[in-house]
């Protein structure tokens, strides 16, 4: 971060300069986890000279942390908000970065300044911004088929991060969605103050379409997305329908040779009966009656003989 040497005076130039400085700063500012311990860096080169000194550190117009030296470099007097502190050898090293205990989850950035106090003076030596952010997790999508119509539903959901993330939908990966409807909600959760966020959208699309839903953090320089694959999801199904189809159809199939072979075998036997039947009547008719119990015996042992044999 820049270090500020020159002397300014409070009441007057003071807070332009402070501005103008943090404009310049606003892309370097420092990141800070939401939750997490943070270090907001100021070198001081070389060290401030060893005098009695009183520094303080600001966040905006509050004090935060402020300590007096002794001229040999011993802490003399001091107090923080927050947890918030400076390393012990700091007027020695010239390092006089500031550590914050947790990063608070505020949306705006924050400008903190350090101080040299002297009587009315107060000489900016540094400024450093700071931005508060965390990371959503991977939204976990889901798709739910209409049971009638075109229509497919989608879900939407990630947790867990800051600052309120921008969603957003693509269809193949490449258009949003159009005509369909979309509602986004995040929540911020009571404790933490971090972002759960839902999405719910409604389209009529055709099944194989890929659906993405895409979540950007751009303070954290994040972009998360997923994708419903349309066409796998499909085939999934394909695979089932198609193991099922087969399997009927080849039932069908084994139970159709069934019944032609019982109704051909049933038709041959009428068929055998019949002629037996009638050759028999024939051969009854041409012959005398003479001995008729034994021949009409071996006459009908015949076809049954038969009939078994086809
Ligand atoms: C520093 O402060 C001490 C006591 O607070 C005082 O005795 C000493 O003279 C001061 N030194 C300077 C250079 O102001
Ligand atoms: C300054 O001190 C802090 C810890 O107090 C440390 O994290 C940081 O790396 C130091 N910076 C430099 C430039 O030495
Ligand atoms: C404050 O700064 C002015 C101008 O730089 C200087 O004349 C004055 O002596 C300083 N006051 C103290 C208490 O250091
Ligand atoms: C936030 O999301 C997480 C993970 O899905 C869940 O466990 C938690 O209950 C959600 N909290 C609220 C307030 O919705
Ligand atoms: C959907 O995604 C799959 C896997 O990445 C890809 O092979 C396919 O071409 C995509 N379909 C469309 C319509 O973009
Ligand atoms: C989808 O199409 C059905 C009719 O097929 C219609 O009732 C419904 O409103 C459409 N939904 C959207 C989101 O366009
Ligand atoms: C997405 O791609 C699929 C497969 O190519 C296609 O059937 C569908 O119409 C596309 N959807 C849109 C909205 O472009
Ligand atoms: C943001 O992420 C992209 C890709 O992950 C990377 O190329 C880029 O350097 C990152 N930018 C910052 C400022 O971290």
């Amino acid at each position: 971060m820049s270090v500020m040497l020159a002397v300014v005076l409070w009441r007057s130039g003071l807070l332009l300069s402070f501005l103008t400085a943090c404009v310049c700063l606003e892309r370097d500012c420092v990141l800070g986890v939401v939750g997490r311990p943070v270090s907001l860096p100021c070198s001081l080169s070389p060290p401030p000279t060893p005098a009695n000194v009183t520094i303080e550190w600001r966040r905006d117009e509050d004090v935060v942390l402020r300590s007096e030296w002794t001229q040999d470099g011993g802490q003399v007097d001091g107090w923080s908000v927050n947890g918030a502190s400076i390393a012990a050898e700091a007027v020695l090293t010239g390092n006089m970065s500031l550590q914050l205990d947790t990063v608070q989850p505020s949306e705006d950035t924050e400008y903190y300044g350090l101080f040299m106090v002297s009587g009315e003076n107060h000489t900016s030596l540094c400024s450093v911004c700071l931005r508060a952010a965390a990371s959503f997790s991977l939204p976990l999508l889901q798709r739910e088929e209409a049971e009638q119509g075109d229509e497919t539903a989608f879900l939407c959901h990630s947790s867990g991060g800051f600052p309120e993330p921008s969603v957003y939908w693509l269809i193949n990966n490449t258009e949003e969605p159009t005509g369909g409807s979309v509602s986004t909600l995040a929540a911020s959760l009571p404790d933490s103050h971090l972002y759960n966020v839902t999405s719910h959208l409604k389209v009529n699309i055709s099944k194989d379409a890929n659906v993405s839903c895409v979540i950007e953090n751009p303070t954290m320089n994040q972009t998360l997305t997923s994708t419903s694959y349309g066409v796998k999801a499909e085939t999934v199904i394909g695979r089932a329908s198609q193991a099922m189809w087969i399997f009927s159809t080849a039932l069908c199939v084994v139970v159709g040779v069934m019944v032609i072979v019982g109704v051909a075998y049933q038709i041959n036997l009428d068929r055998v009966s019949k002629r037996k039947k009638k050759e028999y009547h024939q051969y009854m008719s041409r012959r005398p009656k003479r001995r008729p119990s034994r021949e009409e015996e071996t006459q009908t042992m015949k076809p049954q003989s038969r009939e078994t044999d086809v």
